[in-house]
């Protein structure tokens, strides 16, 4: 049995989405489309609106296609299922799609760099573009940060986006995740870059890259700095955002920048908050899905 006769065989009538196009055989083939976005993930009731914004907009976006997610955090999926929210992995998600009959699905990386969290989701999306569960066509959209011209067009839109209340000389503290193991932690090295050039008082530090926490209070300290607002550059203002940056112990970065005698103002919304990089996520899943070749009449 061919893969065409055997997709039809399962789907059966006017179960897809997209019915059309004769395959092989002279037989029906039917295709149906999907999204599926894949975030780190987030266990926080608070920061999961950050997601729902991603989802409202893609839905918008790409109306009629269905979305659906997958955390690749197994910590975070664990601890939903806990308080019963189930959130597939990847594979699991994708395994399923498969089984209920996608032939076309756009992948969408929800993380900010390529780093650890991405190549995973790449692995499993070549696992899926062979073998007896692979789709007809299986595309991958590219994480937050991957030009130049984007890191530009993220870096004005959170300058933009500032408190209003901030004056000359207070500062931009943002905190990004970074990856100690990864190349692509270099992507926040150039993102304190663009933001510095953009604004004198902007600084991009991370937890567990580079710069640093010591690299952006180095900086604060040189431009005499007396205030922070202190904002995450990550996707969701989840635990990270609540208690490495603006948490009371000891060494949260609110912590040592008071020490340092630097008032502090956490203002904690995820980027996919806003709606500006929200899209530039959704223009990467845009590429993606331009990728699909879906069959035609
Ligand atoms: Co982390």
């Amino acid at each position: 049995m061919t893969k065409t006769t055997m997709t039809v065989a399962v789907l059966g009538i006017g179960f897809g989405l997209c019915v059309s196009a004769l395959a092989s055989h002279g037989k029906a083939k039917q295709s149906r489309k999907g999204i599926l976005l894949v975030a780190f993930g987030t266990s926080d009731r608070e920061a999961k609106v950050a997601f729902e914004n991603l989802e409202r907009l893609t839905r918008k976006r790409f109306k009629g296609t269905e979305v659906r997610w997958a955390f690749t955090s197994r910590v975070i999926r664990r601890k939903l299922a806990k308080q019963g929210a189930v959130i597939d992995s990847p594979t699991v998600a994708l395994s399923k799609m498969h089984d209920e009959g996608f032939t076309h699905v756009a992948v969408q990386s929800l993380h900010t760099i390529g780093g650890a969290e991405y190549d995973e989701v790449k692995e499993t999306v070549a696992k899926f573009s062979k073998g007896s569960e692979s789709f007809d066509q299986l595309a991958l959209g590219a994480p937050l940060l991957s030009s130049f011209t984007e890191l530009q067009r993220l870096a004005k839109t959170m300058l933009k986006s500032a408190p209003k209340e901030r004056k000359k000389g207070e500062a931009l503290v943002l905190m990004g995740h970074g990856s100690e193991h990864h190349y692509s932690d270099l992507a926040y090295v150039a993102a304190a870059k663009v933001f510095g050039d953009l604004d004198d008082c902007a600084f991009v530090g991370t937890v567990e890259g580079h710069p640093t926490m010591n690299d952006v209070l180095a900086e604060c300290k040189a431009a005499k700095v007396k205030k922070a607002y202190l904002i995450p550059f990550m996707s969701v203002a989840g635990d990270h955002a609540k208690n490495d940056l603006a948490g009371d112990e000891e060494n949260s970065w609110k912590s040592v920048l008071e020490k340092n005698g630097i008032d502090c103002v956490p203002v904690l919304k995820g980027t996919a908050e806003l709606d500006a990089i929200a899209e530039i996520w959704i223009d990467h899943l845009a590429v993606a899905l331009s990728h699909l070749e879906l069959p035609r009449d």
